[in-house]
């Protein structure tokens, strides 16, 4: 099993990542002194497959977790989600150290980390994600929340878990799509921070993609060690840790501008990584190569990288965008494989148009 630590101080927590480590989290669990009751959290997709493994292992410590299900989607990333597990976790009687367990993907865990942060003024949070996305990136850093019906990610907390456990063979059972969306934000981690690891991405990917077990991990572990390195520079969010929206300015505006359906997260953020280096490029910060490159790699993912709609609407979408300071876009912009920096964009509109 592979170890990464994110340390924050007294906040500072271990994500363990490995093949068949489920059975080893009540044990994992000994060190935080936490009282016998707690709540698993899951959804009717994830609970069925992965559940029993989870409460044997926490009972095996004499942790009795009471699981609750949320139906399936993001839309029940929602405060009403959150007051109705409120409601079946009250009777339960739980103390200030009964755990609260995510064992889910991204929605599950931004849910029950809000509910974890905000139940009681907080209660130990123990993540267990089972996409790749969530193992790569929303259960390390501490980001909680629920959407809004106007917006998402609206209202939440900095809430850091005191274990993250990734089980690599819960992704056997993911979606094809959902899988590739992690990979795309796998891949953006090489491009802001390592290029050595991009270059690992681009002789790897078809090993990945076959779910070689060993590539799997390691791409698991470095992308984890290259968010945890940005978290412990910037938890809050204030400055440098921007530079994980590499790609989400245009992909999120793209998700809006074609209705949440037509477009994955990670196609999206795909699309938007390619058009955010190849403004890059247009603006003389990074050579051809870094656009060409990426999408690239990108198309051997199986990922579209190609602009699906006008550019005036992914600009009318853009308006929401937690990155617009001052009224101006800021983008995360490529210098090289590896280094990117952010900056405003005073004419989206043109930048985008240029490109055709
Ligand atoms: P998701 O949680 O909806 O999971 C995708 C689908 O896969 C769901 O149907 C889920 O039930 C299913 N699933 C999950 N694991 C499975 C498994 N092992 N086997 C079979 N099916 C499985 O979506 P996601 O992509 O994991 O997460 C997206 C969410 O994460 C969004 O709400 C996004 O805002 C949030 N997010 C948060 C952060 C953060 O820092 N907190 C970062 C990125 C994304
Ligand atoms: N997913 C962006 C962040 O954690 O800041």
């Amino acid at each position: 099993m592979e170890t990464v630590t994110v340390s924050l101080g007294d906040r500072s927590y271990p994500i363990y990542i490995g093949a068949e480590v489920l059975p080893e989290v009540g044990g994992l669990s000994r060190s935080f002194s936490l009282s016998g009751r707690g709540v698993l959290i899951t959804n009717p997709v994830v609970g069925p497959l992965y559940s029993q493994r989870v409460l044997s292992s926490f009972e095996q410590t004499g942790i009795a977790l009471t699981p609750l299900e949320v139906p399936d989607g993001e839309e029940f990333k929602s405060l009403q989600a959150a007051a109705a597990l409120y409601d079946r976790i009250l009777p339960l009687g739980l103390d200030r150290r009964s755990p609260i367990v995510a064992l889910g993907g991204g929605v599950i865990g931004d849910l029950a980390g809000f509910v974890a942060a905000t139940f009681m003024r907080g209660l130990p949070l123990i993540q267990i994600p089972t996409s790749l996305l969530a193992q790569v990136d929303s259960s390390v850093g501490g980001k909680v929340g629920v959407n809004l019906p106007q917006a998402k990610n609206m209202v939440g907390a900095f809430y850091q878990p005191c274990l993250v456990l990734s089980d690599v063979r819960c992704l056997r059972t993911l979606p094809p799509r959902e899988f590739r969306a992690g990979l795309a934000e796998i891949v953006k981690y090489g491009v802001i921070a390592d290029k050595a690891f991009f270059e690992w991405l681009e002789a790897n990917a078809a090993a990945i993609l076959s779910g070689d077990q060993g590539a799997v991990i390691h791409s698991v572990e470095t992308s984890c060690r290259i968010k945890a390195a940005v978290v412990e520079r910037d938890e809050r969010d204030e400055g440098m840790r921007a530079v994980l929206n590499f790609g989400h300015t245009v992909g999120h505006a793209l998700e809006a501008a074609t209705g949440y359906s037509e477009l994955s997260h990670g196609e999206a953020i795909a699309i938007g990584m390619v058009v955010a280096a190849r403004i890059s490029c247009q603006m003389g910060l990074c050579s051809e190569e870094v656009p060409f490159r990426l999408e690239r790699l990108l198309q051997q993912i199986g990922l579209p990288t190609g602009l699906p709609v006008d550019p005036e609407n992914i600009v009318n979408a853009m308006g929401y965008d937690k990155k617009l300071r001052d009224n101006m876009n800021y983008f995360v912009l490529t210098k090289d494989l590896g280094a990117v920096t952010v900056a405003p964009i005073l004419d989206p509109l043109q930048a985008l148009q240029s490109l055709r």
